[in-house]
């Protein structure tokens, strides 16, 4: 007979307790870099704008491009907080599943982020395979597929014709989803941990990024019981692929 003493259920309140104050105290963090952080980098920009407006026009070319490159400073600083901030919110996010149509979902973030790539007329989105639909938490679903896709955006910049192939597939018995590109690719060789926080294997001068995308996908992923690798080619592009639990596969 399996009896629970008193004292056990003392250890695991104390336990839930203590993973609440924890969790409490992440959100008491996060707020406060939110307006800690990005107040006065804001302020900054906000200066610099000032600046240039009234200050401007009795300045060289030189003078205006370094106040320039303090607000381009200011907005990546923006940028990567932000990043940050997402990554803690919703790798600590618990899943709420429901059905999700997948397809659709690809197809309008692909629609959402297109406009915002320069050269968007020459991106194409297809697929291959038919996407089922799943269950899935809607708001983390969605947040992975934002992720990989604008990578994909990304990366093919300067391609004449980006394709992006959304697929599904079996792998040894295993159905796996895959998000694909024509774009520059990288070197498997040196590749190991791009799920790692702030590992890129491309330098922000050729492409911006902070390298939290593939980081928080991975917690995403995971958290909704499924893994995630990617494989590239130098000059061929990349291919991020994931698997969901069998049972969350709909028809
Ligand atoms: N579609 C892709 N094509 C080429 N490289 C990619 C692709 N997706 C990811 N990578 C590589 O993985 C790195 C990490 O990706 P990510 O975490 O999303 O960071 P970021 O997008 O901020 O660079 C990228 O910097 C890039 O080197
Ligand atoms: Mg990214």
């Amino acid at each position: 007979m399996i009896t629970i003493s008193t004292f056990d259920n003392e250890k695991t309140e104390n336990k839930i307790s203590e993973s609440r104050n924890q969790t409490n105290d992440l959100r008491i963090f996060n707020s406060s870099i939110s307006h800690e952080i990005k107040a006065p980098i804001r302020a900054i920009d906000g200066y610099a704008r000032i600046f240039l407006e009234d200050y401007g026009a009795g300045m060289d070319e030189n003078g205006v491009e370094l106040i320039e490159n303090i607000r381009t400073i200011c907005r990546d600083t923006l940028t990567l907080v932000n990043k940050l901030l997402d990554y803690t919110k919703y790798a600590e996010m618990e899943p709420i599943k429901e059905p999700v149509d997948l397809k659709d979902l690809i197809q309008s973030v692909f629609h959402e982020l297109v406009g915002s790539y320069s050269q968007s007329n020459s991106i194409k989105l297809q697929f291959e395979g038919s996407i089922p639909f799943i269950l899935s938490d809607r708001f983390l679903i969605k947040q992975v597929i934002t992720n990989i896709i604008s990578n994909s955006l990304k990366f093919t910049r300067g391609k004449e014709v980006g394709i992006i192939t959304a697929g599904y597939q079996y792998e040894n018995n295993v159905p796996v989803f895959y998000i694909k590109d024509n774009g520059v690719g990288f070197d498997m060789k040196f590749s190991e941990n791009l799920f790692g926080m702030f590992q890129r294997m491309h330098s922000s001068y050729d492409f911006e990024g902070s390298g939290i995308g593939l980081a928080l996908v991975k917690k995403m992923i995971e958290s909704l019981g499924g893994r995630v690798w990617i494989t590239g080619e130098v000059g061929k592009g990349a291919c991020t692929y994931f698997t969901i639990a069998q049972e969350d596969i709909l028809k």
